[in-house]
C-alpha cells in the first residue's frame, strides 16, 4: 500500500495526538494508536473514534491527557474494565492498558494480566484491526504491524491474527464482525478464518441477541448487503440467527414449471434498494417483503406455483421476528409491516389498467409512506428479461405520474373526512353507533371510488342522501 511516512506524520500532526504523546513521554509509558482508527486511516475513511493502548497504566495515561486538555474534555473511568474514555471536541478516545488476553470492552470477565503491545495485538479480532502507530517521541508515527494487516488491507482479506478457533472462542461475536467487515469493505474472508466460523457457528447462540442484531443492522446498512447475507448463509450462521431467511432458499420445479429462488431474489431486492436509500427500516422491508413465501407456497395444477396472501402473512410474521431480534416494537416495526403488506399493490396497478380509484385507494392506504412503497416496489423488479424490466419501469413512470396527478387533485394521501363523525352525530342526534360508522365509511368509499370529489359540500349532500336511504332524519334546526 502506497502511503508514505510523511503522509502518516502529516495525519498524526494533530493537537490531540501531540498531547497524548507528551503525556506518555512524561510518564515514560509506551503508547500506541490502534484498531479501527489505524485501519480507517489506510482506507481513507475519516473516523473520530480513537483507540489508544498503553503498555501498562492505561487509566493513568488517560487522566494525564485529561488534565492537559483541561475543561474542554470529559473523562469517564471504567475501573473494572481497566479502561477510560475521554470526550474532546468531535473525538471519543478510548484508553486501555495492553493485555495478554482478549480485548473486549464489554467483557464481564475481570481485567486480565498486563501484556506487551504484541500480546495485545494478537488478541484482537483481525489483522486489519491489529495495526498500531507509535505515539512516543522519536518513534512517533512508526507502524507496528506484526500480522501483516496492511498486506491484508491491500489484498482485501479478513483474517484473524491467531489460530481463528482461539480468536473466535475469545469472543464469538467476531464471527459476525468478520462477515460485517467483509460486507462493509467488500473484502473476502480468508479460507481458514471462514472454515473456523463454520466450525464454531453454534457458539453464536451464547451471545445476547442485541449484539448480533447490531452487527446484522450494519450488514443491512453496508453498500452491498448481499455480500454479508451470502457469507452468513455459507458459514451456517444465518440458519441459527435468522431461519426465516434460509427457508426462502431453493427453487422447486413441478411439471416443468419452476419458481424463482426467493432467497437470492430477496438479496437482489435488498441490493437494489440499497442504491436508493439509507433508511434502515426501508431496507428491512426489502429483506422481509417475501418472508412468508415458504409458508404460503402451494402447487395448483391450473395456476402453477402460488404464494397467495404472502404479503398479509408476512405482515403478521414481522412482530415475531422483531421481538426475537430485539428490534424496536414501535412505529418503525409498524412501518415495516405496512410496506410488507402493501408491497405488491403498485405492481398490480402496473399490470392492470390504472384507474383513478385504484390510485386513490393506494394513496389512502399508503399515506405518507407512498414514496417508500414505490421505491420498494421498483426494487422488487428483478426479472432477467430486459424487455420485461423495461416495460415495468416504463409503466412505473406512468403510475408515479398518476399518483402525483390524483394527489394534487384529490388530496387523499392524508385523508381527513370532509364531514366528520362528531358532526354526523350532532345532525342526527345520535350517539356513536353502527349507523354513524356506516355513513362515515360510505363517504370515504364514495370519495375513493370517485363518485364525489373530496370536498365538504359534496360530501355533506351525499351524506344526507345516504342517511335518507337508511331512514335517518336530521334533527330540526331552529
Ligand atoms: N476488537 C476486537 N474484538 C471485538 C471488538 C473489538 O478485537 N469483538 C478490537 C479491534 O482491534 C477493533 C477495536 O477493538 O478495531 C475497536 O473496536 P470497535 O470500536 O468495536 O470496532 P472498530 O474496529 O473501530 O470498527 P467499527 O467502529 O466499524 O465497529
Amino acid at each position: 500500500m502506497e502511503i508514505s511516512q510523511e503522509k502518516i506524520l502529516a495525519h498524526l500532526d494533530k493537537k490531540i495526538f501531540r498531547l497524548i504523546s507528551e503525556a506518555a513521554d512524561e510518564m515514560g509509558v509506551a503508547c500506541y494508536l490502534i484498531g479501527g482508527y489505524v485501519r480507517d486511516f489506510f482506507l481513507y475513511r475519516p473516523s473520530n473514534d480513537i483507540d489508544v493502548v498503553a503498555v501498562g497504566q492505561g487509566i493513568e495515561l488517560a487522566k494525564a491527557v485529561g488534565e492537559k486538555l483541561g475543561k474542554r474534555s470529559r473523562i469517564s473511568v471504567f475501573k473494572n474494565f481497566g479502561t477510560a474514555q475521554i470526550k474532546y471536541k468531535e473525538y471519543e478516545i478510548e484508553f486501555v492498558g495492553a493485555r495478554k488476553e482478549s480485548y473486549r470492552l464489554d467483557s464481564r470477565k475481570p481485567i486480565v494480566e498486563d501484556g506487551t503491545l504484541e500480546d495485545d495485538q494478537k488478541r484482537r479480532d483481525f489483522t486489519i484491526n491489529a495495526m498500531a502507530f507509535c505515539l512516543n517521541g522519536e518513534r512517533y508515527g512508526e507502524l507496528l504491524d506484526p500480522f501483516h494487516g496492511l498486506q491484508d488491507l491491500e489484498d482485501l482479506i479478513i483474517r484473524t491474527p491467531l489460530d481463528p478457533d482461539i480468536t473466535f472462542s475469545d469472543d464469538p461475536l467476531r464471527m459476525m464482525r468478520a462477515v460485517r467487515f467483509a460486507s462493509q469493505l467488500g473484502f473476502d474472508i480468508y479460507p481458514d478464518t471462514f472454515d473456523a466460523i463454520r466450525r464454531n457457528r453454534d457458539r453464536i447462540g451464547i451471545l445476547s441477541m442485541e449484539r448480533v442484531t447490531d452487527e446484522l443492522n450494519k450488514i443491512i446498512l453496508s453498500p452491498k448487503p448481499s455480500v454479508g447475507f451470502i457469507l452468513l448463509e455459507r458459514t451456517g450462521l444465518l440458519d441459527i440467527i435468522f431461519p426465516e431467511l434460509t427457508a426462502l432458499k431453493g427453487a422447486e420445479t413441478k411439471d416443468g414449471i419452476g419458481h424463482k429462488d426467493n432467497f437470492y431474489h430477496t438479496l437482489m431486492v435488498l441490493d437494489n434498494i440499497t442504491r436508493q436509500t439509507d433508511n434502515l427500516w426501508l431496507r428491512w422491508s426489502a429483506l422481509l417483503h417475501d418472508i412468508a413465501k415458504p409458508a404460503t407456497k402451494r402447487w395448483d395444477p391450473r395456476l402453477g406455483w402460488t404464494f397467495h396472501n404472502h404479503n398479509y402473512i408476512g405482515e403478521k410474521m414481522v412482530p415475531k421476528i422483531f421481538r426475537r431480534m430485539k428490534l424496536p416494537q414501535n412505529e418503525k416495526m409498524k412501518y415495516v409491516q405496512k410496506l410488507v403488506s402493501l408491497h405488491m399493490r403498485p405492481m398490480q396497478l402496473v399490470e392492470e389498467e390504472v384507474t383513478d380509484s385504484a390510485v386513490r385507494r393506494l394513496l389512502f392506504d399508503a399515506g405518507d409512506d407512498i414514496d417508500d412503497l414505490m421505491t420498494l416496489c421498483e426494487a422488487d423488479i428483478t426479472s432477467k428479461n430486459p424487455e420485461k424490466v423495461r416495460r415495468f419501469l416504463n409503466n412505473f413512470k406512468i403510475v408515479r405520474r398518476k399518483l402525483q396527478e390524483i394527489e394534487e387533485k384529490d388530496k387523499v394521501r392524508n385523508f381527513q373526512p370532509p364531514v366528520d363523525g362528531n358532526e354526523i352525530m350532532e345532525i342526527f342526534g345520535l350517539p356513536q353507533c353502527r349507523e354513524i360508522g356506516l355513513l362515515k365509511s360510505a363517504i370515504k368509499e364514495a370519495i375513493l371510488e370517485g363518485e364525489i370529489p373530496n370536498e365538504r359540500e359534496a360530501a355533506f349532500q351525499f351524506m344526507l342522501k345516504k342517511a335518507e336511504e337508511m331512514s335517518l332524519t336530521p334533527l330540526k334546526r331552529e
